[in-house]
């Protein structure tokens, strides 16, 4: 089965209005290459959205989080209708450093996943466990894809697993670790909405994706793209891992 494939930059709380020059050097990469496979997209802070249209026949950009609610008294939040309006195509959901520094719980995350796909955006839904539940990875992941609605437009949704011990800190699982855990979480998907509708799901990996490192992580069988932090703000690096991807 052949899945579309994905680098995803999330640059997190990164970036001024200066950052739009990595966008540009990338744009630039990307009109070289003949490939259109792997499908380029950044998720820049929420003050950035608006100059990334320029580029939308290279790179697709999304936000960060989106609200539940449609509009309202939530200060300081973001909704997916405005995320739309503003020509995003994607939203990242349940990043884990929401989950943990805004207290995002799997019933708002639902609702969350809800809203985003009612505005007919792609959601790049993140799981993946802490240190302390590496023991009990298999409960925490089938919990967070629980979280997922039981029936979804399929080409809708991006799954990526990011261990969250690896998250900016240079280490990564063992690479048929990588696989094995991809592999587990597409039978988590099978069993919720059926083997056949599963197998079209994205799976990406993400946590300290690197140049040096892109190449094997990108390559594994069950990988199909990744979601990289640290390196999508270093525009040479990003796309050295672009480059890394298979088609
Ligand atoms: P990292 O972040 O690439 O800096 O480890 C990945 C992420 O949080 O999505």
């Amino acid at each position: 089965m052949k899945r579309n494939k994905y680098i995803i930059g999330n640059w997190k709380m990164n970036g001024t209005a200066a950052s739009i020059k990595i966008v540009n050097f990338i744009a630039n990469h990307l009109k070289k290459r003949k490939q259109t496979s792997p499908k380029i997209i950044i998720c820049p802070p929420f003050t950035l959205l608006s100059n990334f249209n320029q580029f939308k026949d290279k790179i697709s950009y999304g936000g960060q989080d989106c609200h539940y609610a449609k509009e309202g008294a939530y200060t300081g939040s973001i909704s997916a209708l405005m995320l739309k309006s503003l020509g995003c195509k994607y939203v990242i959901i349940g990043h884990s450093e929401r989950r943990e520094f805004q207290n995002e719980n799997s019933k708002e995350l639902s609702l969350k996943i809800k809203a985003a796909l009612e505005n007919n955006l792609n959601v790049i839904y993140c799981i993946g466990e802490k240190l302390s539940e590496i023991k009990k990875r298999k409960i925490i992941l089938k919990n967070q894809i629980n979280s997922l609605p039981d029936k979804f437009d399929i080409k809708k949704i991006i799954i990526a697993y990011e261990p969250v011990w690896a998250i900016g800190t240079g280490k990564i699982p063992f690479l048929n670790e990588i696989d094995d855990i991809l592999k587990s979480i597409r039978k988590l998907l099978e069993k919720k909405i059926g083997v056949s509708k599963s197998e079209t799901i994205s799976i990406l990996y993400g946590g300290s994706v690197k140049p040096s490192n892109a190449d094997e992580i990108l390559n594994l069988k069950q990988v199909d793209g990744a979601l990289v932090g640290g390196s999508s703000l270093v525009a040479k690096d990003f796309c050295k891992i672009i480059d890394s991807s298979k088609q």
